[in-house]
């Protein structure tokens, strides 16, 4: 899609549809609480103000109404978005309402359409990740293609044009993107998605945009001594992948910070010997969402260039119960000396984990972030609105939930008191990989602060997030790409 921006009067403003945002209101002049919804309202003669009073219109968040041919405009039609409430109006409610818009064009296949802004940085830039985001959809494998024709052009009406509003579209449309090929990664099926495909991705990836890239393989693994990891991959036929990525910042070689992202990158979990119930079991493809989201957030440093360095370590793994799988009640020894005693093979996430986390400390990061789709349980205690945000570290803590609040993604804080750890006892090993039934999202982050440990260290629970399984009206159903954008505000915004 081409996205750009104009100052042009709305009025005279040539295209298919020119949309503006209008709140929920008791009244419709409170509705038009922006310049340019006053402004059409005025040049169309009260068209705006009807649409509220015979109540086919009422500001609530994404919905859309559709005007055909408004006088005295050259837009074909007008299109109401609503925004929801005035006050609880911000960056997040405007990718929504932008992201309704470009589903409610996409279902009508109009492909060039406008908004109205006020013109703020802030505004532009969640607009324009808003109609990327929206546009979306994962239909790769469909022969004849049902949703609508997507975006060509968008154009983001603004009072007047400044640097600084090039600058944030510029930003968005890379982020958003990078979003959606998050997304198409996460979408694919696991025969099309192996560890060694993920691999190539990743190479591809970095040779196209200029970063280091290595993959370590099982032998090298094993040299080093990974043996959590590698018990998770052995039964399966494809070998498991450890996918390194490394960001330099052009200036500084005088960085005391090293952020290193962890990705959870299963790319299929049948729950190994603990094998699951099939019902629902389809959508273990998309386990490898963590790995997915950090590899595209590299891809976004490699455009930005951010001042900090940054290390990817994906491990990437198919979980299957194969005649060489482990077996509940297996004992291996992690990257770290700890031994593990697998009792549940299902619990491979921390598993893998566990050792990329050691290794992430060997190659001198200081700060760790992982991102993974860890638990049923986090599912249980936050629904598919927020992700859990577990962290060893207030401070490393409290940026990642401010990222998130500026990128428009929802995290929600956990807990991580000493006494959850007491559930995880082994007779026979250091740790066993479960603990008992209440509180699973916790004690899986427990065992992982095991390995993250003296570093300052945050965990994103992303197991309800990052697939939607009913389509929002602002998004399709399938991946959500989440957490990217948080980790590339996280980096981006690091002083
Ligand atoms: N990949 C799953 C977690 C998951 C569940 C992700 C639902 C997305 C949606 C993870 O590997 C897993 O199987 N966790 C187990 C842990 C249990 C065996 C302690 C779970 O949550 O049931
Ligand atoms: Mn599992
Ligand atoms: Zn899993």
């Amino acid at each position: 899609m081409q996205l750009r921006l104009d100052t042009i009067a709305l009025e005279q403003m040539e295209t298919d549809a020119l949309a503006v945002i209008a709140f929920q209101a008791d009244s419709p002049e409170e509705g038009l609480g922006s310049e340019a919804a006053r402004r059409l309202d005025q040049v169309t003669g009260g068209w705006l103000a009807e649409a509220y009073r015979s109540g086919e219109f009422t500001g609530k968040a994404c919905e859309t109404l559709f005007l055909h041919r408004p006088p005295n405009m050259r837009a074909k039609r007008l299109v109401l978005v609503g925004g929801g409430k005035r006050e609880r109006f911000g960056g997040l409610e405007l990718r929504r309402a932008a992201g309704a818009l470009a589903r409610a064009l996409r279902a009508r296949s109009i492909t060039a359409p406008a908004l109205a802004l006020e013109g703020e940085a802030a505004q532009v830039r969640a607009a324009a990740e808003g109609l990327i985001l929206g546009d979306y959809e994962p239909d790769r494998y469909k022969t004849e293609k049902k949703n609508g024709k997507p975006l060509e052009k968008a154009t983001l009406l603004v009072p007047s044009l400044e640097a600084a509003l090039e600058a944030a579209l510029e930003r968005a449309r890379i982020v958003a993107e990078t979003q959606n090929w998050v997304r198409d990664l996460v979408a694919e099926p696991a025969n099309r998605m192996t560890p060694t495909l993920l691999a190539e991705r990743a190479r591809e990836m970095a040779s196209e945009f200029g970063l280091e890239c290595d993959v370590l393989d099982s032998g090298r693994m094993s040299q080093l001594g990974m043996g959590a990891l590698l018990g998770v991959a052995q039964g399966s036929s494809e070998p498991p992948a450890l996918i390194l990525l490394r960001y330099r910042p052009p200036a500084a070689g005088d960085s005391v910070v090293h952020l290193g992202l962890l990705g959870k990158a299963v790319t299929f979990d049948s729950g190994g010997i603990s094998i699951k119930p099939s019902e629902n079991m389809d959508k273990m493809k998309y386990d490898m969402a963590g790995g997915a989201a950090v590899l595209g957030a590299m891809r976004v440093f490699a455009q930005l260039k951010p001042a900090i360095p940054v290390t990817a370590v994906i491990p990437a793994v198919e979980n299957m119960p194969g005649g060489r799988a482990q077996r509940p009640g297996d004992v291996v020894r992690t990257l770290s000396g700890k031994t593990i005693e697998v009792l549940n093979t299902d619990a491979e996430g921390r598993l893998i984990l566990a050792d990329a986390l050691t290794y992430a400390k060997r190659v001198g990061c200081t700060h760790l972030v992982d991102a993974a789709t860890l638990t049923g349980a986090i599912v249980v205690a936050l629904g598919h609105v927020n992700a859990g945000a577990f962290g060893s570290d207030q401070v490393l803590l409290d940026r990642v939930l401010a990222a998130a609040r500026v990128a428009g993604e929802k995290l929600w804080p956990m807990p991580l008191d000493e006494e959850y750890k007491e559930t995880l006892q082994s007779v026979v090993a250091d740790l066993p990989n479960i603990g008992n039934r209440w509180g699973g999202a916790i004690t899986a982050a427990m065992f992982l602060k095991e390995f993250a440990d003296p570093l300052p260290w945050v965990h994103l629970d992303i197991a309800g997030t990052a697939w939607l399984e009913e389509a929002k009206p602002y998004m399709a159903k399938g991946p959500t790409g989440t957490p990217m954008r948080t980790l590339v505000q996280l980096v981006l915004d690091w002083r």
